[in-house]
């Protein structure tokens, strides 16, 4: 089973923000393992309502970073945060859908993260890192 660690070029150098994303992959880990070992989905469910609360209170975090940096691509960032949440609350309900893929839930959740971290938060890194030299 292969375990997802945050490689140097996806490190924002945030203590928080790093450990946050590093837990939201152990835990997309944790249930790709539950899924190979034939889990079904009323057994993800817990799991996925745990991610969607991780995701809230990451989010949270990143957003009060950004705050606090006065960092002037906040509003958009944000509002990919809510799109993401958006994009995996709809997974908790889902009545459409009577037998959801736990696939293609894996590769949406590793998708949230790791192109959420190179796409918009590497750019907020980047913009603390010139920061702090001043
Ligand atoms: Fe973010």
């Amino acid at each position: 089973m292969e375990r997802h660690e945050l490689g140097e070029e996806l490190l924002t150098g945030h203590p928080l923000i790093d450990h946050q994303h590093q837990t939201l992959l152990s835990l997309i880990d944790s249930m790709a393992e539950a899924v190979a070992n034939g889990a079904s989905w009323p057994l993800m469910l817990p799991r996925l309502q745990l991610f969607v609360r991780l995701l809230e209170e990451h989010f949270r975090s990143e957003e009060q970073v950004m705050r606090e940096q006065y960092y002037p691509d906040y509003a958009e960032h944000r509002a990919v945060h809510q799109h993401l949440l958006q994009q995996v609350r709809h997974w908790l309900h889902p009545s459409s859908e009577p037998t959801p893929d736990p696939q293609t839930l894996l590769e949406t959740l590793y998708a949230v993260v790791l192109r959420h971290v190179e796409e918009e938060d590497l750019p907020l890194a980047f913009f603390m890192r010139r920061q702090a030299r001043c």
